[in-house]
């Protein structure tokens, strides 16, 4: 630490409070008061709380990445101001040469926890189990990022990598959450033979204060599937490997957090993943059968929600680039009773507004197995999908049903059985004149590539419309949709380059009155 002059200097670190005007914060939408159901609304807290995760195609961890650890890694800090000890003291060389400082909570060595080595909170049980171990690894990063708050402290916006490798032969994965041997061969899932279902690498920089006055903080994870990737130029200029980046930007003191992805397929993973979501704070969300840690200190419920971000998509990862504007995941069983972790029973649900113009509907008038039952308008009117006058088919990308749903409509497709630790749903919608009720797109190409948009979606409310299975009888599911997320998968198409940024992110729920 330089001292310039020899005039004692003490930087002393305040800690820099983010401007909030009261733990709810209020606004008026059309007459009603919403509140924020994230712990960093907006983006704007210069102290970033960030995690990375990786999944394999059924949302385990199967087997680290060799010296990468467990895949679950933070970059959380808190910005001090340093100032000199002496009132009116200006000589503090140290503090004009650096006036902010970062002080990061997660180290190195907690980035690089990985199975067999202990860490505090981590159960003995778990931790020669690489699948129990990265799930209380995101508990202790969380524990490390933590921000206390009200009604509920929260710990970080969550990257989600993953892949949609499966080698049918190793039997890594369950159908429908029951466990079966190994079978083959199943062109349905990429694999390139023993292996195929790595961890990425993952790579690091802290975020740091960059640019001339040191008011840009900045950082970056990144890697690539292919082990052997040599990423010491950087990644985006290697051709014929997998790669994924997501840096993060924001000037001091204002403005948003600008999330910068790319993902990159290769012929070895034609089928790759990266979300930028956020998940509950505790309890299991969209996907993942572990508790988890998250961003979403209260839980969405359709129809009372909003979701407000800029989304600007630089390049859309080609025609199997599934990119979705809006990715939300919940769970609940088919009698309508909440998931209890019997992946048996539980059913992860998912919905998708697919933005990619390149993405046809797949549900047809005359060929209706892939459309949902019946689609409902905002004014409660339901049409069934053989009305083929009112049904909006061009709606609907796909629509695929539980596996365990015994009162299935016919004709149907089950979801496939594999990528998931148990049954799933899947609603995938297009952009169409029926979802602009909500701030959906309306057409094809709104807000793709060369027309970046802040949207202000109604999540809440198209979700409560959407069909999902139940058991007839049952009472209806209560909707808490336990990850939002948006991103883009890039399904079984190799060399292929999707680039977005993400900024202004905000979940608003209405208060009740
Ligand atoms: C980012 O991290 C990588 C891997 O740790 C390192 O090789 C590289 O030099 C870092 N880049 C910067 C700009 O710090
Ligand atoms: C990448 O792979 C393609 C197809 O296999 C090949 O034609 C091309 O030359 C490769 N490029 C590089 C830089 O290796
Ligand atoms: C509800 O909306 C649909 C679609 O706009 C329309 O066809 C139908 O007539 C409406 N029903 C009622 C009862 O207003």
């Amino acid at each position: 630490m330089a001292h310039g002059n020899g005039i004692p200097c003490c930087p002393v670190l305040a800690l820099l409070v983010m401007v909030t005007f009261s733990n709810v914060f209020l606004f008026g939408v059309m007459g009603d008061e919403y509140v924020s159901a994230v712990g960093d609304p907006g983006m704007k807290r210069d102290g970033l709380r960030l995690a990375i995760e990786a999944w394999n195609q059924c949302n385990e961890v199967g087997e680290e990445a060799p010296n990468m650890g467990s895949p679950r890694a933070a970059d959380c800090f808190d910005v001090y101001k340093s100032t000199s000890q002496l009132e009116g003291e200006n000589d503090c060389s140290f503090c004009s040469k650096f006036p902010h400082l970062l002080v990061h909570r997660v180290t190195e060595d907690d980035n690089r926890l990985g199975v067999g080595t202990p860490f505090p909170g981590g159960q003995k049980e778990v931790l020669q189990n690489v699948d129990l171990y990265a799930a209380q690894k995101e508990l202790y990063l969380g524990y490390k990022c933590q921000v206390p708050d009200k009604p509920k402290p929260w710990q970080f916006w969550m990257i989600m990598l993953k892949s949609g490798n499966m080698d049918t032969y190793a039997a890594k994965c369950p159908k429908n959450g029951h466990k079966i041997g190994p079978y083959g061969p199943d062109n349905q899932f990429p694999c390139f033979g023993k292996g195929c279902m790595n961890q990425p690498l993952i790579y690091h920089n802290y975020t740091t204060l960059q640019g001339p006055k040191r008011t840009t903080l900045k950082g970056r994870f990144y890697g690539s599937w292919d082990l052997n990737a040599d990423l010491s130029r950087g990644g985006d200029n290697v051709q014929n490997i997998s790669y994924y980046s997501v840096t993060w930007e924001k000037e001091l003191g204002t403005g948003s957090w600008i999330f910068h992805h790319v993902l990159r397929t290769s012929s070895k993973y034609p089928w790759l993943m990266l979300y930028f979501r956020s998940d509950a704070t505790h309890g299991f969300s969209g996907g993942y059968h572990y508790s988890t840690r998250g961003m979403l200190k209260i839980i969405p419920e359709s129809p009372n929600f909003k979701v407000r971000f800029t989304l600007n998509v630089i390049k859309g990862g080609g025609p199997g680039s599934q990119f979705y504007l809006m990715d939300m995941g919940s769970c609940w069983k088919n009698n309508g009773k909440p998931c209890d972790g019997d992946v048996t029973s539980d059913v992860t649900r998912y919905s998708e507004m697919i933005l990619n113009p390149e993405t046809p509907a797949w549900c047809k008038p005359d060929d209706p197995k892939l459309c949902p039952p019946y689609h409902t308008f905002p004014n409660g009117t339901r049409v069934h999908r053989s009305d083929k006058a009112h049904f909006p088919y061009d709606a609907y990308h796909l629509y695929c049903a539980p596996g365990n749903g015994n009162h299935l409509e016919e004709p149907n497709i089950l979801c496939d059985p594999y990528s998931n630790p148990q049954p799933q749903e899947i609603m995938q919608l297009l952009p169409h004149p029926v979802w602009g009720y909500y701030g959906y797109p309306t057409r094809k190409g709104e807000g793709w590539i060369g027309d970046p948009r802040t949207w202000e979606l109604d999540v809440g409310g198209l979700s409560h419309n959407l069909y999902f299975y139940q058991d007839p009888g049952t009472p209806p599911a209560k909707r808490k949709w336990t990850s939002i997320d948006l991103g883009t998968e890039i399904y079984k198409a190799p060399d292929q380059v999707a680039e977005w940024t993400v900024s202004n992110f905000d979940i608003l729920v209405k208060l009740r009155k």
